[in-house]
């Protein structure tokens, strides 16, 4: 049992040696068709946020973003926020799927920098966005059916995202849509009460699953 697990584990690896120069060149491909750069930041780290769990910048495969939007099919009567929005890959996905209200929040400067400019320079429908230079924990969404995180950060910060989320979705008495890339923490989300798994989506090419969950503020409220 052990040996046929560390095979399969050396198999990934190889693997992964092989598709990860393929996945940087495809995704260049798609930074030039589309204008925008979202490859030259990977690796940046903020110093602080409230409560330093924050992950380093790297973003999902441009093919794996547009799948996940397809598959949702996230489209123009829809509202997205990307919480840690780096420079801004699922924003230029929702954008183009013809989502028109587009909400990102990044606390690194280089970062939110340049995801205004890859959503200024994006070649694709015209929409409005907005873009937010804070922590997360400063941050109190009005209105989105879509809500991304892509492993941003730890439990402590998604606990209290999540908890914003819930309350708007009270005030608002409307639905939202939790998409959760790489859901380490997922466990914090399930947890809490009145959150339904809706779908695991998986590609075998990717290696990280997104699992989504909703949460509806139309019947009960917040005590
Ligand atoms: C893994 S990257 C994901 C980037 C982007 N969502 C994407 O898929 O291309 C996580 C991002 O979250 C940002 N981040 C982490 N903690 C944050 C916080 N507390 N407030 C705002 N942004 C944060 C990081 O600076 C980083 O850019």
């Amino acid at each position: 049992m052990a040996g046929s697990l560390s095979l399969r584990r050396r198999v990934r690896v190889a693997a992964k040696r092989v598709t990860s120069p393929a996945r940087v060149a495809l995704d260049r491909l798609f930074d030039w068709y589309l204008n925008v750069d979202t490859l030259s930041h990977v690796g940046a780290t903020v110093d602080k946020t409230k409560y330093a769990d924050q992950s380093m910048y790297e973003s999902a495969a441009w093919l794996h973003i547009y799948l996940i939007m397809r598959s949702l099919r996230v489209g123009a009567t829809h509202s997205v926020i990307d919480y840690g929005c780096g420079s801004g890959r699922i924003l230029c996905a929702a954008r183009r799927a013809g989502v028109r209200r587009l909400i990102g929040v990044e606390v690194n400067n280089e970062l939110a920098e340049l995801c205004r400019r890859n959503l200024q320079n994006l070649r694709g429908p015209d929409s409005s966005f907005d873009l937010k230079q804070i922590d997360v924990s400063e941050f109190c969404p009005e209105w989105a059916s879509h809500a991304f995180l892509f492993n941003p950060f730890g439990p402590d910060t998604l606990e209290l995202v999540i908890r914003r989320l819930e309350e708007m979705a009270h005030r608002e008495r409307s639905e939202v849509l939790v998409v959760y890339i790489h859901p380490v923490h997922r466990g914090t989300i399930e947890l809490r009460d009145g959150w339904r798994k809706l779908t695991t989506l998986r590609w075998r090419l990717f290696l990280h699953p997104t699992v989504v969950y909703s949460y509806s503020g139309r019947e009960s409220s917040v005590e």
